[in-house]
């Protein structure tokens, strides 16, 4: 007798192996029934929210395991997974257009039922925030192990192939950040005004001034070093 495959062969809920695997009952009654809602836009509201804490989790996993290769100096197994960690960040910056699609006027409803909920409560932001630090730790000390400094693992990079690659991820990464957070500063902008205060009390003008924030500065200072350093060999060769 031949397996019948159609046939669910998980424990749990649902009808299907994949509804069960995915606990999609669960994840699908996570949002406002229309009977629920004030506006029919909170399902959009709530699926950008939701769909992008999914995704800084995944994030956050990441980087706080390319963390730990990075202390076993596993630098190629690290560099894989800031890629993944990455391309998070990007995914929820492209989401982030679908609020767009909301008038400005409409919007007002939706936010009416938020209550004090803001965005530096996002348990997936909060954690990127954690995780952030400890990777610039790591890769401090793997450079410190290697002898380089900075400037001159940026001048011979091709002698420390892996390790330069790493560099340039944790600034992707960093890059990646501030990005999301323009990209957001622009729709709250766009969506309820950049001259407001949001539903926690701050200021939207105190967001677009944490865009210059940054979790590994000396990553960006070094590009300083090395325009000028690059100027001063130039002269020195006149
Ligand atoms: C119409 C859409 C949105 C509006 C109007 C909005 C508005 C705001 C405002 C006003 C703040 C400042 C804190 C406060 O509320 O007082 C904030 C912070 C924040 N929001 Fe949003 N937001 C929107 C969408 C999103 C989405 C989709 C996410 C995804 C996770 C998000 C995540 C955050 C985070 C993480 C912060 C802290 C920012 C930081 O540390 O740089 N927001 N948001």
């Amino acid at each position: 007798m031949s397996e019948d495959l159609s046939r669910p062969v998980l424990s749990g809920s649902g009808a299907s192996d994949y509804e069960r695997y995915l606990r999609t009952d669960e994840l699908l009654a996570l949002q406002k029934t229309p009977a629920e809602q004030v506006h029919r836009d909170e399902l959009l509201f709530q699926t950008v929210h939701q769909s992008s804490e999914l995704w800084l989790k995944l994030a956050a996993a990441e980087v706080e395991e390319a963390t730990r290769l990075v202390d076993g100096d596993d630098l190629g197994g690290a560099i894989r997974l800031l890629r993944r960690a990455s391309l998070c960040l990007r995914l929820i910056t492209d989401q982030l257009e679908m609020l767009e699609h909301m008038s400005p006027w409409e919007y007002q409803e939706v936010r009416k039922v938020l209550g004090h909920g803001s965005g530096f409560d996002s348990p997936g932001f909060v954690g990127l925030r954690e995780v952030a630090p400890g990777l610039g730790r790591a890769f401090r000390a793997a450079l410190g192990r290697s002898g380089l400094e900075l400037t001159e693992l940026y001048v011979r990079a091709r002698e420390h192939e892996d390790l330069y690659q790493l560099a340039e991820m944790l600034i992707e990464w960093d890059e990646r950040v501030s990005v999301w957070r323009y990209r957001h500063y622009k729709v709250i902008s766009r969506v309820i005004g950049a001259h407001v205060v949001g539903t926690q009390g701050t200021p939207v003008e105190v967001l677009g001034k944490l865009i210059q924030q940054s979790f590994y500065p000396e990553l960006w200072e070094v590009r300083d070093r090395l325009t000028q350093r690059s100027i001063e060999e130039a002269e020195a060769r006149l």
